[in-house]
């Protein structure tokens, strides 16, 4: 982001703290109970992700040919690697055998031997050794291999479609907001590692906790309240996309700061939404990425954190320094956000009370599921003139 914007959006940030107000949506909003319930609604959901370009990791994931990395993306094991030609490329991490995941973790691994029956192939999915041929004349090594998906780096994130032979546009995905987001360099920091939480609670509740901070100064009394002020957000939607800004406690001493001397990081939270799944935080030292997935049915979903250290972690205490601040904020999501929403969705799949309302304060709330309810409908309308030509 260049300086001007980041400038301008503090002062932004600057007066709604000074008034103790928030950017405000124009009127409340209501959503149905069910949208977290139905498994229709829920099918629908899984849809809209699985045809949606997917952000699965920083490009520093994958840091010079030959090295890979292995995600798992709604349920389906995929592995990315980097080819000596020093593109991205992604497959089903599925042996052509009996299904095998071929590669696990990451690392730097040219080849990929298959844990069970030792079937190899290279990095650009090729089959190059298959020990006892004779009993499998119908494959072909070199001609045949993994199947690939369709991928890309990309504002400094890896992407991939999750089906083979799609279009993968993330330059029409993401429009003008490619630029800023990889203004930040976060794609490029250190990756940390990756956690995994597999809550009961509807993948939308799970996304639902990153979209507002009204909720700061009651759920994170102890912890982001101590640092970020509560109900104080700038809003900005980029199409389906939405960026907010959390501007921190310090804030207010701007006011006695020349606006040359400012450090907005050092002042603020940018969050970005990008549609339909996925959540960046940015600060002057991390660059956290949750990709928030719908599980096996309404009721349950996969939320994996990623975090990145513009700090050299080549130094080992430097490094637990990281790791220890990724850990209080993955503590921090698992112990008060995701623990809390867990009661709303039992609250929710009672049935006894039909809908849920979404303050004028909650701008970005309201964002995420006006974004979501426009492409499943969209999505219907295009089936449905399909299923009439
Ligand atoms: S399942 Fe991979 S070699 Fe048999
Ligand atoms: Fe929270």
């Amino acid at each position: 982001m260049d300086h001007d914007q980041l400038i301008d959006l503090t002062r932004r940030a600057l007066k709604l703290a000074r008034d103790k107000t928030t950017d405000l949506a124009p009127a409340q909003h209501m959503v149905d109970a069910r949208d977290y319930t139905s498994v229709e609604r829920h099918q629908l959901d899984t849809a809209m992700v699985m045809a949606s370009p997917q952000l699965v990791g920083y490009v520093s994931e994958l840091p010079s040919p030959g090295t890979y990395c292995t995600k798992t993306v709604m349920g389906r094991s995929v592995l990315l690697t980097r080819t000596s030609d020093g593109s991205v490329r992604a497959f089903e991490n599925i042996c052509l055998h009996r299904q095998a995941q071929v590669a696990t973790g990451c690392g730097s691994a040219r080849r990929f031997t298959c844990p069970y029956h030792a079937w190899t192939y290279d990095n650009t999915g090729r089959l190059v050794s298959l020990p006892g041929r004779e009993g499998f004349p119908d494959v072909t090594p070199k001609s045949d291999g993994l199947t690939e998906l369709p991928a890309a780096e990309y504002a400094g994130f890896l992407w991939v479609a999750l089906e083979p032979g799609a279009s993968l546009d993330v330059a029409a995905h993401l429009g003008p907001l490619a630029e800023e987001l990889d203004s930040w360099g976060i794609g490029r920091w250190s990756p940390l590692g990756e956690k995994v939480l597999d809550c009961p609670i509807n993948w939308k509740l799970a996304v639902d906790t990153f979209a507002e901070n009204y909720h700061f100064a009651t759920v994170h009394r102890q912890t982001f309240a101590t640092i970020a002020r509560s109900n104080c957000t700038v809003f900005d939607a980029h199409g389906p996309h939405h960026r907010l800004i959390f501007p921190l406690n310090g804030i207010l001493d701007l006011d006695e700061v020349p606006e040359q001397q400012w450090n907005p990081l050092q002042n603020m939270v940018v969050i970005y939404a990008l549609f339909p799944n996925i959540v960046l935080s940015v600060t002057i030292a991390n660059g956290e990425l949750f990709r928030i997935y719908p599980g096996d049915r309404p009721g349950r979903s996969i939320t994996v954190h990623q975090n990145s250290t513009p700090l050299d972690v080549s130094d080992e205490s430097v490094a637990a320094g990281a790791q220890s601040v990724f850990e209080y904020a993955h503590a921090t999501v698992r112990d008060e956000d995701y623990r809390l929403v867990q009661s709303l969705q039992a609250n929710l799949e009672s049935g006894a009370r039909d809908r849920l309302v979404f303050g004028r304060n909650e701008p970005g709330l309201q964002h995420r599921h006006i974004s979501w309810a426009q492409a499943i409908e969209k999505g219907m309308t295009a089936a449905a003139s399909v299923g009439a030509g």
